[in-house]
C-alpha cells in the first residue's frame, strides 16, 4: 500500500485494510516507513487499522517480521490472525487482538453477531499452543514448506520455463506465476480446473482492469520436483 495514495483515494477512511507481512495475494511486506506513515494516518485521524495476518508466520527468507500492531503506541491497529494456514481451517478458530480498553467491546459484539467457537476447540488449542507444540509445528513446517517452494518452482520452471516465470516473493503458501505471451490467465485457470487441476487467476483478485496475467498455484502438498514437473506437463497441454 503506499499510504499517500490510499490517503487521496480515500480521503475520508475511517479505517484501512491491509495485510503487511505477506499482501494478498501478491506477497510483498509493507516496508517500515509505510508501516509508520498508516500509524500516523490511524493516530492523527483517529481511525482504525485491521492487520490481517493470515499466513505471516510462512516466511522463508527471514524470521516472520514483527506484526504492524507490535509499533501501535496510539491503540488503533486491530490485529487478525487465524489458526487456518498454521494447524487447519477446519477448525474455524482465528482470533483478533484489539486494544486492552476495547476488549469488553469486542467481547459483546462477538457474543451477539458471530457464530461462536467451541470452547472445547478452544481450550486444546490454548494447551497446544502452551505446550509448545504450536510453535514446533510452525518451525517444521516453515522448514517443509521452504522445501517444497524450491522443490515446486523449478519443477515448474523447467517445463514451463517458456510460457510463464516465478515471481519472487518473502513467504506464503502459493507461488505466482506470471504469464508470458499474453495468455489470459482467466481462460487456463479455467481450463485447469475443468482437468481435475486448481489454480486461481489473478485477474479475479484485482479491481484493476488491465492486470498482469499471473496464475496463484498452492505449493504447500507438493512433496517433490518430479510431482511438480508432472503437474507442469498436464498445464502445459493445456495451453
Ligand atoms: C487475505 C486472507 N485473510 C484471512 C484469511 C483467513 O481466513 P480463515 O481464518 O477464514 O480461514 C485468509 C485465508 O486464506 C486470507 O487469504
Amino acid at each position: 500500500m503506499v499510504i499517500s495514495d490510499g490517503l487521496k483515494a480515500a480521503h475520508g477512511a475511517v479505517a484501512a485494510v491491509v495485510t503487511p507481512a505477506h499482501q494478498s495475494p501478491l506477497g510483498m511486506s509493507l516496508i517500515l516507513p509505510r508501516r509508520l506513515a498508516l500509524l500516523d494516518w490511524a493516530a492523527k485521524s483517529k481511525s482504525w487499522i485491521i492487520e490481517d495476518d493470515y499466513d505471516g508466520e510462512y516466511r522463508y527468507v527471514s524470521r516472520p517480521l514483527p506484526a504492524l500492531k507490535s509499533l501501535d503506541r496510539n491503540g488503533r491497529v486491530l490485529y487478525s490472525g487465524t489458526f487456518s494456514k498454521v494447524l487447519f481451517p477446519g477448525l474455524r478458530l482465528a482470533y483478533l487482538v484489539v486494544p486492552e480498553d476495547l476488549v469488553e467491546r469486542f467481547e459483546h459484539i462477538s457474543q451477539t453477531l458471530a457464530g461462536g467457537s467451541p470452547e472445547l476447540t478452544q481450550a486444546i488449542v490454548t494447551a497446544f499452543i502452551k505446550e509448545g507444540h504450536v510453535a514446533r509445528h510452525i518451525q517444521r513446517m516453515r522448514k517443509l514448506y521452504a522445501q517444497r517452494r524450491k522443490a515446486t518452482a523449478i519443477g515448474l520452471e523447467t517445463v514451463l520455463g517458456k510460457h510463464m516465470s516465478i515471481a519472487s516473493q518473502p513467504g506464503g503458501m502459493h507461488l505466482i506465476l506470471q504469464l508470458k505471451n499474453q495468455q489470459s490467465d482467466r481462460l487456463l485457470s479455467a481450463r485447469m480446473r475443468e482437468s481435475g487441476l486448481y489454480a486461481e487467476a489473478l485477474a479475479d483478485w484485482t479491481m484493476l482492469s488491465e492486470a498482469p496475467a499471473a496464475l496463484l498455484v498452492n505449493f504447500t502438498n507438493i512433496g517433490s520436483q518430479s510431482v511438480a514437473e508432472h503437474l507442469a506437463k498436464r498445464i502445459l497441454q493445456l495451453m
